[in-house]
């Protein structure tokens, strides 16, 4: 039997990167998964790999601050596969302005999208999570991806890492909230170090430009060399770290912060 038989799982933003790897491996372990994203082609054309590979999948198109694109995503999922047991709040963005050039239009689309999307995904994937969580043995799971910018102080981004803060910490007290009301929803987040995708790419651009005259390679073994593990993480490190959290292996795990940073805060 594998690990995730029967679940169904809602991923945000799984179009790519760190989302894409997670669906893949979800569905290798047995779950029918619902990628939600604004990347329409790239959702479907992820789907229709998966299902080529005989599995259950489907694409939304899924914008995170938006109410109704979650009922939606919540419907697909209950209506397709009969119950939504796991809902994994990926979706964000990294601006990477400077700090002193950020408009409040900047900070509006950030934090709607990063903690925006992950309070609408709480709150409209509740109903039926609570309702899957009933009727299994360990109950539901939200992952929320925060960062280790939502645990330490990081330079680049002061308003990215303002939201990951805020996810830390919602992740935490959803938790509690949950965990009162006997809703069987377990609530924990993942921190990743930087990882080889388009937004640890987009880190490591910025570093060139700010801090090593636009000498690529440098800013690229500059951002290696601050995790002691000596490499950047890979979408499989922080894929397999939220089905672990998903999975009924983390049955007394709630309001936890899982950091997968290859060392970065450990220092
Ligand atoms: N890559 C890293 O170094 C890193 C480090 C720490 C945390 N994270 C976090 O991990 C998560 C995934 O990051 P990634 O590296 O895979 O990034 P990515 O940019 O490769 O993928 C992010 C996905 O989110 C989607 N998205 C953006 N806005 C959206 C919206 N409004 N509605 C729905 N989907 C939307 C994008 O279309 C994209 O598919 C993010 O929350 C990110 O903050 C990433």
């Amino acid at each position: 039997m594998n690990q995730f038989d029967g679940k169904t799982v809602l991923i945000s933003g799984g179009a790519r990167g760190i989302g894409a790897e997670t669906a893949r491996l979800m569905c290798e372990a047995g779950a029918s998964v619902v990628i939600g994203d604004i990347l329409d082609d790239i959702g479907a054309e992820l789907v229709a790999s998966l299902s080529g590979d005989g599995h259950q999948a489907r694409f939304i198109t899924l914008d995170v601050t938006r109410p109704d694109d979650w009922d939606a995503a919540v419907a697909l999922a209950t209506s397709e596969f009969g119950h939504l047991d796991i809902l994994v709040n990926n979706a964000g963005i990294f601006l990477g302005i400077d700090f002193e050039d950020a408009t409040m239009d900047d900070w509006n689309r950030i934090s709607a999208i990063n903690m925006g999307g992950v309070f609408l995904g709480a709150k409209h994937c509740a109903p039926a999570l609570k309702a899957a969580g009933a009727n299994s043995e360990y109950g539901s799971a939200i992952v929320n991806l925060s960062s280790i910018a939502g645990l330490v102080g990081a330079p680049l981004d002061p308003l990215y890492s303002m939201t990951k803060g805020g996810v830390s910490i919602f992740t935490k007290s959803l938790a509690l909230d949950f965990a009162r009301k006997r809703a069987r929803i377990r609530v924990n987040s993942v921190h990743p170090g930087v990882i080889d995708t388009e937004m640890g790419q987009q880190t490591i651009d910025i570093l060139g430009d700010r801090y090593t005259g636009g000498d690529m390679e440098r800013a690229h073994k500059a951002s290696v060399s601050r995790h002691p593990i000596g490499r950047l993480g890979t979408v499989t490190d922080i894929a397999k770290a939220i089905m672990y959290l998903a999975s009924d292996d983390a049955s007394f795990t709630t309001g936890s912060n899982m950091v997968v940073d290859g060392g970065l805060t450990a220092a």
